[in-house]
């Protein structure tokens, strides 16, 4: 019997890899733009890290993770997202101390043991980026902006920004006491989970899918009636930049997010493409995580999007990539000549392909055919003797006299 992957671990084969390279060229462009530098942390981080970070009542870490003790014991996670390992990074490194405002970007795999289904794997992919060290609304707003410009050069319309704001310690409790008290009325109309979850995590109760819980709290208040002064400023301000810079947003209300370390903004780029996968980049700002994770008092926010969701919604957008030149050759010393006209033209910065089993001259030319190349030649004798050949334009079956010679050929094939 043969081995087959793990289930919701995916292969990315050569035909999807270009929208992958697309997407990710695009993103690295796009945060350069704007003064982000990469930055690459381990797959696997210590399981406390998460816990302490996304929060021990989350889906996350109760149910998602894949956790295991290495053979020294120590309990060892592959990371469910990047902001935590990212911060863990810029704590152990003081990268906080070179420079009080830290732009930062990351791509890579995560890992979270969910239900599979279309746009759902357990092994994703997320582009994320997060900023440390500035707490102004402007920030927010940045981060937004960039996030839409992205997606604007990925040619892509959806999915929408929506935002919303958590508040922070001053004014969260008294909302949580606000949402408990609401929910406490509507207990048995409430999911196991959720009820369960009223003392640990209520808001959760408000992202719940069941029907019942859904039902139930159509009228739960929201953390927007609860902001305090300040944090109310702060969303007022945010909206305003955006409003300036002409980001279209909507505010959701009930956006709350599966991780705890979101303070103030948060928000979700959603469709409606995707079936119940609706998020497909998320993020917000989470100004206690860094001191949290034990580093100095570094306000932060960022946003991750998953790969797989953005590839879903390009679909077969981005055009595959088609040698420029196929070379066919006819006879030993055509082979010879082709082979280094060949590395001539890949020199030149071309996609050249040629004959590499012997085959005739035409199933040489069906080959081009199925490569879509974009130009064919057929090398022989008189070609080699005269210098001269046909260069044959694949689209349209048009052909041209050009001279044998590396140059001449790539000026006429790109
Ligand atoms: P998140 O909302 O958990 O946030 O994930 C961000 C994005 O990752 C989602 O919107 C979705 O596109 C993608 N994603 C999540 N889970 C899966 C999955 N199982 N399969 C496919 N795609 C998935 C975070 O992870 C935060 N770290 C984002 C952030 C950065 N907040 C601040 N900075």
């Amino acid at each position: 019997m043969s081995i087959t992957a793990v289930k919701g671990f995916n292969d990315m084969l050569p035909s999807e890899t270009p929208v992958w390279q697309f997407i990710e060229e695009t993103a690295r462009r796009v945060f350069t733009r704007f003064g982000f530098s990469e930055i690459r942390v381990p797959v696997v981080e210590k399981t406390e890290l998460f816990c302490r970070s996304i929060g021990d009542a989350t889906d996350i870490v109760e149910k998602e993770m894949y956790t295991f003790c290495d053979k020294g014991g120590t309990s060892l996670t592959l990371r469910p997202e990047g902001t935590a390992g990212v911060m863990r990074a810029l704590i152990e490194h003081k990268l906080y101390a070179l420079d009080s405002i830290s732009k930062l970007y990351y791509l890579g795999p995560m890992f979270r043991h969910e239900r599979p289904q279309k746009g759902r794997y357990r092994q994703f992919h997320q582009i994320g980026a997060e900023v440390t060290g500035a707490s102004d609304p402007i920030v927010d707003a940045q981060v937004l902006l960039m996030v839409s410009r992205l997606f604007l050069e990925l040619g892509l319309d959806e999915p929408t920004l929506q935002v919303n704001s958590l508040g922070c310690p001053a004014c969260r409790p008294g909302y949580r006491n606000a949402l408990v008290a609401f929910l406490a009325q509507r207990q048995d109309a409430l999911c196991e989970d959720c009820r369960r979850r009223q003392t640990t995590n209520p808001l959760r109760a408000l992202d719940c899918k069941v029907p019942g819980c859904v039902e139930a709290t159509a009228g739960a208040p929201a953390m927007l009636e609860h902001l305090c002064g300040e944090c109310s400023d702060h969303f007022e301000r945010v909206q305003g930049y955006l409003g300036a810079a002409q980001v279209p947003f909507s505010i959701n209300p009930r956006m709350v997010r599966g991780l705890d370390y979101y303070t103030r903004t948060t928000f979700e780029l959603v469709t409606g493409l995707l079936g119940s996968q609706s998020a497909v980049a998320a993020g917000g700002r989470y100004d206690g995580l860094v001191a949290q994770l034990g580093g100095p008092a570094v306000p932060g926010i960022g946003f991750a999007l998953g790969v797989e969701r953005v590839a879903l919604l390009l679909g077969d957008r981005c055009p595959a990539r088609r040698p420029e030149l196929f070379v066919a050759v006819a006879g030993e010393s055509a082979r010879l000549h082709g082979f280094r006209l060949t590395a001539e033209l890949q020199d030149l910065g071309l996609w050249v392909e040629t004959d590499c089993e012997g085959k005739s001259i035409k199933s040489q030319l069906r080959r081009a055919d199925k490569l879509h190349a974009r130009y064919s030649m057929v090398l022989g004798d008189n070609e080699l003797a005269s210098g001269r050949i046909s260069l044959k334009r694949m689209e349209d079956g048009s052909s041209q006299e050009v001279a044998l010679d590396a140059k001449a050929l790539a000026a006429h094939c790109v």
